[in-house]
């Protein structure tokens, strides 16, 4: 919306000038350019900071030498200013190095006396870039608050997904973990106390089920709850790798270069839910024949690279819409301090890179309750 106020409010003047007949000319000039101001004159550097405190200002011309000070001393109380308007020197000739020092210092124009035929004009256009300058430092500010309050609710809804898992991993200890085991008891106990060949072969049959659920259970809480963490971030990564290859028969190698410092929670977390991420990727998209996953901690920063060498990602599927997996993965390692690189070509395959530094220690806590052992059935 158009600031319709200032548009038709009296461009406010502040007139550094210790001659009155140059003020006088300056007077003149606006007058008969027509524009609508008010101006107050002031010849020291106290009237300017008093000046400062009993009004406000759109626009302030100085002088260049006055006498005791110049216009750069006066700039230097602008500069203190919260809301500082357009800052036009308004000189006698001083030399093209002395101009271009003052706008490279931040003042907003240079305008010789000679010229105060242009006055009106370039006050207006200095209004107008401060106007907008203003404008983009809101919109910008605005932007960011709310790139943070997006990161935040990202972290926010990350940890509360990795509370959910662990409280569903839980439940099916207790509740199906329970039964299960309850189940495998009574199974044992009829088959101790039947003699009928016919009970038995159900009995069988009935316990070759029961292993497949605890199975199941036990995969599901796995993917869950990864108690395999509690072995290190390398154990995890070698179980993912090898249950991966076992499901899709896609040739998978793990390499991990021998870890210097026992890792953050958090951060091995992070670094295994992007592998598992990747990978389900891979299984879904990729159509690869080999898959390599490699970590390493060299120089302070921990990578994890996981690269397949299938159909790569079609630059149209980078955007897609509803496609929250490596986006989240992006989220989450920002969550550590960390970053991720999606390197692609097609027809060559796809590469994840997530990087932590280490040792700074200042991450978000979202984390899961590792050394908990008693989920396993
Ligand atoms: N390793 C891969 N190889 C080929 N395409 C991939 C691979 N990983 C991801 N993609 C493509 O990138 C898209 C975005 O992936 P992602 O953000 O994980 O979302 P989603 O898995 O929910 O579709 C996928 O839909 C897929 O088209
Ligand atoms: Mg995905």
């Amino acid at each position: 919306m158009p600031d319709t106020q200032h548009l038709y409010r009296p461009i406010r003047v502040l007139h550094l000038e210790d001659s009155a007949v140059d003020h006088q000319l300056v007077h003149r000039a606006l007058e008969r350019s027509g524009i609508a101001f008010t101006m107050q004159r002031v010849e020291t550097l106290q009237a300017l900071q008093d000046s400062f405190h009993s009004a406000s200002f759109d626009v302030i011309l100085a002088d260049y030498r006055l006498p005791g000070f110049t216009a750069i001393d006066a700039w230097n109380i602008v500069l203190g200013l919260e809301k500082r308007p357009p800052f036009i020197l308004l000189s006698g000739a001083i030399g093209e190095p002395a101009a271009v020092a003052a706008i490279k210092l931040g003042m907003s124009d240079y305008l010789p006396k000679g010229d105060m035929g242009k006055l009106a004009h370039v006050i207006q256009r200095a209004i107008e870039i401060q106007k907008a300058r203003l404008a983009k430092a809101r919109a910008d500010a605005e932007l960011a608050a709310s790139e943070r309050r997006l990161a935040d609710f990202a972290e926010h809804l990350q940890a509360t997904i990795e509370q959910e898992r662990a409280a569903i991993a839980r439940e099916i200890h207790d509740d199906i973990g329970g039964s299960l085991a309850a189940i495998k008891f009574d199974l044992a106990w009829i088959a101790r106390h039947s003699r009928d060949p016919a009970m038995l072969e159900h009995v069988n049959v009935a316990s070759e089920m029961l292993r497949h659920a605890i199975g199941a259970s036990q995969r599901i809480m796995m993917n869950l709850r990864p108690a395999i963490l509690d072995q290190g971030l390398v154990a995890a990564l070698d179980w993912l790798c090898t249950g991966f290859e076992k499901r899709t028969g896609i040739k998978t190698l793990f390499r991990a270069a021998p870890q210097d410092n026992e890792l953050d929670k958090a951060i091995q977390l992070t670094a295994y839910r992007t592998a598992q991420e990747a990978l389900t990727n891979i299984s879904k998209y990729a159509q690869c024949s080999q898959v390599t996953i490699e970590l390493s901690d060299a120089r302070g920063v921990l990578t994890l690279e996981v690269t397949d060498n299938g159909c790569g990602i079609a630059p149209a599927d980078v955007d897609k819409p509803k496609a929250y997996g490596l986006r989240g993965l992006h989220e989450r390692a920002k969550t550590v301090g960390g970053w991720l690189d999606v390197s692609t070509r097609a027809g060559l395959g796809t590469s994840i890179i997530l990087s932590v530094p280490l040792g700074t220690g200042e991450h978000a806590d979202n984390q899961e309750p590792f050394n908990d052992s008693r989920y396993s059935l």
